[in-house]
């Protein structure tokens, strides 16, 4: 029987401490945080995002702006926009919710936020510093998987850790953080061979390839550490991980259940990435 990690209940305590922190700075003279997003278009689960961003604002006592931009947005408006909010002194972080529609270039407008507020951590400037370890902000996914095993006693230092999953936004990141802390990480795609077994070296194992209960028990080590970074719907509409929760459980130390895991902590990384914008403008 593993340990479910409450992805809930950890984001919980954190938003707290985040809501704390803006108190005391208020009361003290300093900033306000303030977030920006901007989204374009209509799609429902980007909507869903970004209102739970908001959301998330108002809890811990940010200022937020929305922009909810039409789906015929032109480059050239959009851009436009990032400009003033770039120049904006209320606001700290600028997120431009991805996907973009079509016609926008999701490159270009990730280059043209400013580094320094650039609170998704997408702009090559802070990739970069997360490549050498060097980061004022980390990825929202992969930086709420390091908070939940940090706030579960995991140790990282020395172990197997295997990656599932390639992308900019999770994987890549994702597998740095860990070499950072000193796991040995190895990264697994659609290419691997032999993924099974690869996986089942694992003793930290992070499920980020976007398909619904692909991880069986036959692919996880007794005892291992299974994060699901996974949110895929299943044909009745429930939301589901990349990990077979029912067959993987018994078999796992600790297992993050989705929903609940680590889907809450995202937007929580990404308050605490906002809230450091905000500090280093002083
Ligand atoms: N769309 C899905 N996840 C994300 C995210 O973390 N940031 C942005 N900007 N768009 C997303």
């Amino acid at each position: 029987m593993a340990k479910i990690i409450d992805g809930k209940a950890i984001s919980k305590d954190i938003r707290e401490e985040i809501k704390n922190e803006v108190a005391e700075r208020v009361a003290n003279g300093l900033c306000r945080p303030g977030l920006a997003v901007i989204i374009v278009g209509e799609a429902p689960a980007s909507q869903v995002y970004v209102r739970n961003k908001k959301k998330g604002c108002e809890e811990v006592g940010f200022y937020s702006e929305v922009y909810e931009l039409p789906a015929e947005t032109t480059q050239g408006e959009l851009n436009a926009l990032v400009d003033k909010l770039n120049a904006d002194d209320k606001i700290h972080g600028i997120l431009c919710q991805l996907p973009l529609p079509k016609h926008l270039d999701e490159n270009e407008v990730i280059l043209r936020i400013d580094p320094k507020k650039d609170v998704d951590a997408f702009h090559p400037y802070n990739v970069g510093k997360i490549m050498i370890g060097d980061y004022d902000f980390l990825p929202c996914t992969p930086a709420g998987v390091m908070a939940l095993l940090e706030r579960s006693g995991i140790e990282v230092s020395g172990k197997e850790c295997v990656v599932v999953g390639r992308s900019n936004i999770v994987g890549k990141p994702q597998a740095m953080l860990l070499l950072h802390a000193n796991g040995t990480v190895t990264v697994c795609h659609s290419r691997t061979r032999d993924l099974a077994a690869v996986c089942r070296r694992a003793d930290i194992l992070v499920a980020a390839i976007g398909k619904a209960d692909f991880f069986g028990a036959d692919m996880v080590k007794e005892g291992a550490v299974v994060i699901d970074v996974g949110m895929n719907r299943r044909p009745d509409g429930k939301l589901t991980g990349d990990v077979n929760f029912a067959e993987v459980e018994p078999k796992a130390s600790y297992i993050t259940p989705v929903p609940g895991g680590v889907g809450p902590m995202t937007i929580t990384m990404l308050l605490k990435n906002t809230l450091t914008a905000a500090k280093n403008r002083e």
